[in-house]
């Protein structure tokens, strides 16, 4: 059991959000200093993410929290306040976290101030929460994806109640803007432009764990973004889970091109990309601003997911194999030197020889640079979780091997492309493999290894891409 004084909460608590995180963050940090003092030593944090792009700008904005009321960031679990932004798009990401929680009660034991906290989409499913109350007991805060904006409020609960916090939302309307966020690489950052989905593909828990799908004012997007690339940053990642349908429901309507155009606007930044775009609206006006704009890279994920249109129906995708066809010429005679990439499931409920066929068939016809496959898995809760039907494992298997050699060798005969041309490399980080080296992207996504130092980390540098090494090019700067 921790041992603490509890603090006298003084004046009034704002009902104000973001002015009622700050004057949490100023009491969680009384506690911290408390701890510390008692220590002798700073107290240490690690967040640990699991899935999607937006999990992991969740965890910077964690990090700044966590940053700001005095925890110092350390590259182990064995840390005083562990957190794991969870991801349940799929059954495996649940049983990782299981498992690994097993290993931090170990830590725990060693540690009487330790804290554990959860956090992330595989909360918002209730069957978690009362598996964790029931064996896991020494987890000391849940909480969810739609209440993270109060994570200071939640530790300060955390500091003086010594029980197990839970507090899990079921939706909300609320978007706060103008709390810490601590990034992960100075040069380039995500960006939330929308929360939620409204989609409801058959097989896809993410609705029901993100909720309905809110934007982002674009003032306070473009604003955002000019305050990062006054703080060096020279890439964004605009993130939603389906960017097509951008400013819909906002007071006055914008569309995701529109505010595309805003963006590529602001002076200083270089680099826009972009995730995840759904086949079913992206429009003729996206695919004119990205052909004419010089700072949105050339690549597209435009995610499959089936090449039958059966199977599309039934995952409630509202596209077919040929509309899918149709816009991948439309984009490619657009954009020749654009990179498609994509995300397809095997094995849906229902999918025969022939479906599964057709989703080979659409691989080898667009030919895409890389694609994400993934076993369907079933979570509970979804429309096709009660379909009759589901395939038998061994089935999958071999329908995903091929599947898998397939990607493998179309991207293997794309990659490539550009060799013996000069293309603009943003540098990102230190090669990990050799010294003398550093890593860095391509518009197209693309790899590059080139002899840099680390001086060359966040600057965009032409390169001569001098050879092809299966899925990256070694290059060196043009002169
Ligand atoms: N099973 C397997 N893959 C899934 N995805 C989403 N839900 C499931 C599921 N139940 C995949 C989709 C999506 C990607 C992020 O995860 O391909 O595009
Ligand atoms: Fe899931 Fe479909 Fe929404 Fe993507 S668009 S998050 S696959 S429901």
């Amino acid at each position: 059991m921790r041992e603490i004084e509890k603090i006298n909460h003084t004046g009034e608590v704002p009902v104000m959000e973001p002015q009622r995180q700050f004057y949490f963050m100023d009491l969680a940090k009384q506690y911290v200093t408390q701890i510390s003092r008692k220590k002798g030593r700073p107290l240490t944090f690690h967040v640990t993410t699991f899935g999607c792009q937006m999990n992991a700008r969740d965890s910077e904005k964690l990090c700044g929290i966590l940053e700001t009321v005095g925890f110092e960031e350390i590259d182990s679990e064995e840390a005083d306040f562990v957190i794991y932004n969870t991801c349940t798009v799929r059954e495996n990401a649940n049983n990782k976290v299981y498992g690994r929680l097993g290993y931090l009660s170990g830590f725990k034991k060693k540690n009487k101030d330790m804290m554990i906290a959860l956090c992330g989409c595989m909360m918002q499913e209730p069957e978690v929460v009362e598996k964790l109350k029931q064996s896991y007991r020494f987890v000391d805060l849940v909480f969810g994806t739609h209440n993270i904006f109060k994570f200071a409020e939640l530790l300060v609960r955390c500091f003086e109640e010594q029980k197990m916090v839970i507090d899990i939302w079921d939706d909300t309307k609320e978007i706060v803007e103008e709390l810490p966020v601590e990034r992960k690489y100075s040069f380039k950052s995500g960006v939330n432009i929308m929360f939620g989905c409204n989609n409801f593909c058959s097989y896809c828990i993410v609705p029901y764990v993100r909720g309905r799908e809110r934007s982002r004012k674009p003032q306070d997007i473009i604003r955002e973004i000019e305050k990062l690339v006054a703080d060096g940053v020279v890439e964004v990642m605009l993130l939603g889970q389906n960017v097509n349908s951008y400013g819909k429901n906002l007071d006055t309507p914008v569309t995701f091109a529109q505010l595309l155009q805003e963006v590529e606007k602001i002076e200083g930044l270089e680099r826009i990309r972009f995730m995840t775009s759904h086949p079913k609206d992206l429009s003729d006006e996206l695919i004119e601003v990205m052909k004419n704009s010089k700072k949105i890279c050339r690549h597209l994920h435009l995610p499959l997911q089936s090449g039958s249109s059966r199977v599309l129906k039934e995952m409630n995708r509202h596209y077919d194999k040929e509309h899918y066809l149709a816009l991948v010429e439309k984009i490619k005679k657009a954009m020749p030197d654009l990179a498609i990439t994509t995300d397809i499931i095997v094995g849906f409920p229902g999918e025969t020889e022939e479906d599964f066929l057709e989703t080979m068939d659409v691989v080898r016809q667009v030919e895409y640079d890389s694609a994400f496959t993934f076993i369907y898995s079933k979570r509970t809760g979804t429309p096709a979780a009660k379909m009759e039907n589901q395939i038998p494992e061994d089935v999958i298997k071999d329908r995903f091997d091929r599947l898998l050699k397939l990607v493998q060798d179309i991207s293997a005969k794309k990659a490539g492309a550009l060799t013996g041309s000069v293309q603009d490399v943003l540098v990102e980080e230190l090669d990990e493999q050799q010294e003398g080296l550093v890593t860095g992207r391509l518009s197209n996504n693309s790899v590059v290894h080139l002899p840099g130092d680390v001086s060359m980390i966040g600057t965009i540098v032409p390169v001569h891409l001098k050879e092809c090494k299966g899925f990256y090019y070694m290059g060196e700067v043009a002169e």
